[in-house]
């Protein structure tokens, strides 16, 4: 096991490149597996989870590999449609698989992915996509059986929920019907840039879809999908993360390799937070100079705020003078973070799925225990600006989705270092 070390009291400065979305490249990797051609999907993050899919892909018998930042999937005749345990419980975007092997092979067994640490994450919404395709689901000794009696065949879809709608749901349900005979109508389909480039990936191997980004997808099926060669989205998550760590230490931060328009509500709210930032050409530059203030906050499906941004968020919220409030409407658990923050002094107050959050003049460095992926994010810009040192431990967590962030991070001005347990 590894941990992070960091000195704080740094002010970022310079200038940082933001690697491509880790929640584009799982399921439009999954999404692979709709062709028997070769498929290259370029800009993918060196990362745990990217890993993790890679095993997944071969232990359903196709070839996949990681080269140079892309990843080469081959899913040739015979595929093995059975994903085990092992593999979905270390990730839940396993699941993904679920809806191209039913497609590709009529058939899918795929253990349920089971609770997380951020709250309970079901896959009903999905299940319910798949039988609106005319396939049957089972549900034995923890896995999803999904069979499709002869073809799938098209179907109108409501996928909303009481949270909004569901980004994997509609990619899963949107990569089955893309082979189903007929028209699909998914309604309430999520709006979120992952779930537009997973439906220009599907679109460029031939599938015919129209109306990603809003609430309703159409897909034409077709017979057979081709190869393609493609490039991932950045990842917006991993460039606002920056943006909250700019803000945090009053630096001065290019951050380049973005798309502007993900960004709106997030660069809005920090606005309002007293932080300048301009656009540029596939950048955005971020700077503080003045007092932080505080702004409330509601994470909501895009383009609301994310909620895979709230701890981050809340780190910057935590030592801004005065009070803000962070509601968290997507996971109303996902606070593991709160606890591990006060231990750095915030004096942050659960209520429900809110957090009061009373800005201190400075945290103080702490050893600290990261439980998710942004909640250990959140540990560690919170270090940047602690007084001494902080530990952040299980930083395996940060592995899943955030590249070479020490590196990324030194070259900004902050001590940082990774050493063993
Ligand atoms: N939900 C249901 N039923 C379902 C599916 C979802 O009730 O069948 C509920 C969930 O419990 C939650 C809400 O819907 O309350 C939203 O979940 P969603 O399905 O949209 O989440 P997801 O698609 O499983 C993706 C990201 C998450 C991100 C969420 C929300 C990937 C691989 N994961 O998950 O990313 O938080 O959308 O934007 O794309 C992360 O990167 O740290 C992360 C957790």
């Amino acid at each position: 096991m590894e941990k992070i070390i960091i000195q704080g009291g740094c002010r970022l400065r310079g200038e940082v490149n933001v690697s491509g979305a880790k929640n584009s490249a799982l399921p439009i990797m999954a999404a692979s597996l709709l062709t028997e051609d070769e498929t290259v999907i370029e800009g993918v993050p060196d990362l745990r989870d990217v890993h993790t899919m890679i095993k997944l892909l071969r232990s359903l018998g196709a070839k996949a590999l990681y080269q140079d930042g892309s990843v080469l999937i081959r899913a040739g005749k015979g595929l093995n449609p059975v994903a085990p345990y092992k593999l979905v419980s270390t990730m839940r975007a396993s699941v993904c698989v679920l809806g191209p092997l039913l497609a590709r092979t009529g058939r899918a067994e795929v253990s349920l992915p089971g609770g997380c640490v951020i709250g309970p994450r079901p896959i009903d919404l999905h299940l319910k996509g798949f039988k609106a395709l005319g396939a049957e689901i089972d549900t034995v000794h923890g896995y999803v059986h999904a069979k499709a009696k002869k073809n799938l065949r098209g179907g109108n879809i409501y996928l909303g929920g009481s949270f909004g709608s569901s980004v994997l749901a509609t990619g899963n349900v949107m990569m089955a019907a893309v082979l189903a005979q007929g028209r699909t109508t998914i309604e309430s389909a999520a709006s979120e840039p992952e779930v537009v480039d997973l439906a220009r990936f599907l679109r460029k191997m031939g599938a015919k879809i129209s109306g990603e980004g809003s609430h309703r997808i159409e897909i034409e099926g077709v017979k057979k999908l081709h190869g393609v060669k493609y490039r991932i989205i950045p990842d917006r998550i991993e460039a606002q993360t920056f943006m909250m760590a700019a803000a945090m230490t009053g630096g001065d931060v290019m951050i380049r390799n973005v798309e502007a328009q993900h960004h709106h509500v997030v660069m809005d709210k920090l606005l309002q937070a007293g932080v300048r930032i301009s656009e540029k050409k596939n950048a955005m530059h971020v700077r503080r100079t003045g007092r932080l203030k505080s702004v409330d906050v509601t994470t909501l499906p895009y383009p609301g705020f994310p909620t895979d941004l709230q701890a981050q968020m809340m780190a910057l919220m935590a030592i801004t003078p005065g009070i803000s409030v962070i509601t968290e409407k997507i996971y109303p658990d996902r606070f593991m973070h709160v606890s591990e923050l006060n231990r750095m002094g915030s004096k942050i107050f659960l209520e429900g799925p809110s957090a009061i959050i009373h800005g201190v003049k400075r945290l103080s460095g702490a050893p600290v225990m990261a439980s998710d992926l942004r909640a250990s994010a959140a540990l560690v810009i919170a270090g940047l600006v602690a007084d001494g040192e902080t530990e952040v431990h299980r930083v395996y967590h940060l592995d899943r989705g955030y590249e070479k962030i020490e590196e990324k991070l030194t070259a900004l001005g902050a001590k940082i270092q990774r050493a063993k347990e």
